[in-house]
């Protein structure tokens, strides 16, 4: 290493003010970017490598929707908003089928909210077996190949398995019409029902706006060592204890809620932006599903990602570096988490930091609604890219048939 590290972790008694300064020739935190192939296909640009053809769809199937309530706007799922008013305007998107590689189907099938705001799939499989039968009567391209050059933004807990409890959602499956599409979802968990390979793995949507709004200067020193605020038990879905987050989250607040090195609470303060930004390492456990939003707040403000969630799989894995940036900690290992953060040498420390000081590492994780290369949108585009050309596989016989229509339970067949 070029330079010099000197290092300084002075633990005040009052506070605990957690210090790490990087004696470096430049002020300030330098940023890194992995050269090699990671950090390369971060900055990939896919325009030119793919063209889309984005069906038109009744409104009722997607902007009608939305116009009923505007709060899916601002909740996790709300690529799939954001996704389709990226491709109607982007210069991948071709307007003559016949040229088109990946067929799109805009439809908005989380924007279905309780009184208190959370989106619940139910409605989801009509929507969807009715939209994929009006695009596949209306245009011949689903009929050639049952839908393996179609791609569904299926943002939902379990992605296409559309049931937001893990058990039901694995008893249903993938939508049996979508056995064949390329999945673009939130979901990422290794050997589930959930997640067929070739999806595409997303990260849940964050505002871009309120962040950028809350940002502070990126030299303010990180003195909180461990920071987390969310559930740690759900009662009202799981009074007994132990299935919500597979007990993780009530193993960090068991063995560490008095530790002075760990900030954590259920609170959710108005700070709570400016907290990640002022702590080296953000708790980023599973809850009901392995991902959370902290996630991305964690990267988009720098703080080091502490991934609990066995067999998670982390969005754009082949081009974001998370092995690097983050720290993976076994579910079954979480009363170890105190030794085990401490013990991260500084100099791991400082260079995870400067890895997520890397613009790139942040714009991946983020849906800005003026998009910017690099961006969500643009990770998305370039796994569609490098998942051409289809397989010769792909294209059926005249005649051919795969999917069955009638398979899954029967009050799914209902029309929508
Ligand atoms: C596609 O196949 C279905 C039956 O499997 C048929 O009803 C439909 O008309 C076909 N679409 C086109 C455009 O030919
Ligand atoms: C399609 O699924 C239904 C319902 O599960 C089943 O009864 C039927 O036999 C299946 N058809 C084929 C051709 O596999």
């Amino acid at each position: 290493m070029r330079n010099c590290l000197r290092v300084l972790l002075p633990l005040l008694i009052s506070g605990f003010v957690w210090t790490i300064s990087a004696d470096n020739d430049d002020q300030g935190l330098r940023t890194e970017r992995i050269s090699g192939s990671a950090g390369d296909v971060l900055e990939d640009n896919p325009i030119g490598k793919l063209k889309v053809y984005v069906y038109e769809l009744p409104s009722k199937y997607n902007k009608k929707i939305l116009q009923k309530d505007q709060r899916c706007l601002n909740h996790m799922f709300a690529a799939e908003i954001f996704m389709h008013r990226f491709l109607l305007s982007s210069p991948v998107r071709t307007m003559n089928p016949n040229e088109a590689d990946w067929f799109y189907t805009p439809i908005y099938t989380t924007c279905d909210l309780t009184p208190t705001g959370l989106p619940l799939p139910f409605k989801a499989p009509r929507m969807m077996r009715s939209a994929v039968q009006l695009i596949s009567s209306n245009w011949p391209y689903w009929n050639r190949t049952e839908g393996a050059d179609h791609f569904f933004v299926v943002p939902h807990d379990f992605g296409a398995c559309f049931h937001y409890q893990e058990e039901k959602a694995i008893e249903r499956g993938i939508l049996p019409l979508l056995k064949r599409a390329t999945l673009v979802q939130t979901f990422g968990q290794r050997n589930h029902v959930c997640l067929k390979e070739g999806s595409i793995t997303i990260p849940p949507y964050a505002p871009p706006q309120k962040m950028q709004a809350h940002l502070i200067p990126p030299d303010t020193p990180r003195s909180i060592f461990v920071y987390f605020r969310g559930l740690f038990y759900d009662v009202n879905n799981d009074p007994e204890g132990g299935y919500y987050a597979r007990g993780a989250r009530a193993a960090v607040w068991e063995n560490f809620k008095n530790n002075p090195l760990f900030d954590i609470s259920t609170d959710h303060p108005t700070t709570y932006y400016e907290d990640m930004q002022r702590s080296v390492f953000c708790l980023c456990p599973l809850g009901w599903a392995p991902w959370s939003p902290r996630l991305v707040e964690a990267v988009v403000f720098g703080c080091i990602p502490v991934i609990i969630a066995d067999e998670i799989v982390l969005p754009f894995a082949d081009a974001i570096p998370w092995e690097e940036i983050g720290v993976f900690v076994a579910e079954e290992d979480v009363s170890k988490l105190d030794t085990m953060l401490t013990s991260i040498p500084p100099e791991v420390i400082l260079r995870k930091q400067r890895l997520l000081a890397n613009p790139f590492m942040k714009r991946a994780m983020i849906f800005p609604q003026r998009a910017q290369p690099g961006d969500a949108f643009h990770q998305i585009l370039n796994g569609l890219a490098r998942k051409l050309p289809h397989p010769k596989t792909a294209y059926l016989k005249p005649d051919q048939k795969l999917l069955n229509w009638t398979a899954g339970p029967v009050k799914d067949l209902k029309p929508w």
